[in-house]
């Protein structure tokens, strides 16, 4: 920014120190929104992709056999390259550890709604000021 060659950046915490310093009244936001949102993506963002990667790699030491499918897969795709995002989205096989991995050990095990109105759901009927709790089972 000092040197204004690019004044915000164009990443996310750019956007949105860019968004601080509108000039236009209606679409400025304030100092502690800026700070609301970087907790916000912290918070969420944060934990539940360490959890997810943690447990991939535990898995991927345990079961071996898949952790040479992954790797024959990243080699085939990238050879020596350093591997990119659009790349990345084409690893099938890498794609299904994932999955698997947050199906075994979910970073997030259960959701919160709270029921507003009286609503059917299936052969229930939810009363209002109900918290509904769903939760991942294996
Ligand atoms: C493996 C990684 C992740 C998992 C398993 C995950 C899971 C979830 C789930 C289940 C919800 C819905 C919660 C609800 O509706 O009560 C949610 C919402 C959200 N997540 Fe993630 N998340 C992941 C990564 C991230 C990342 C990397 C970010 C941001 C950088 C992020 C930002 C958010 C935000 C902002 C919401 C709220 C969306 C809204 O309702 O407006 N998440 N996430």
């Amino acid at each position: 920014m000092a040197r204004g060659e690019d004044r915000f950046g164009s990443d996310y915490l750019g956007l949105l120190v860019e968004a601080q310093h509108d000039d236009n009244d209606n679409q400025r936001i304030s100092a502690d929104k800026v700070v609301d949102d970087c907790k916000m993506f912290y918070m969420s963002g944060q934990e539940t992709t360490t959890t997810l990667l943690s447990w991939t790699v535990f898995l991927l030491a345990v079961h071996t056999d898949w952790q040479a499918e992954a790797r024959k897969e990243v080699i085939q795709l990238f050879g020596k390259e350093t591997p990119h995002s659009d790349g990345i989205a084409k690893l099938k096989t890498m794609s299904m550890i994932i999955n698997e991995s947050l199906r075994l050990y979910p970073p997030l095990v259960s959701i919160i709604r709270k029921v507003e109105r009286e609503v059917r759901l299936g052969k229930l009927t939810l009363p209002p000021n109900l918290d509904l709790v769903m939760l991942h089972s294996l």
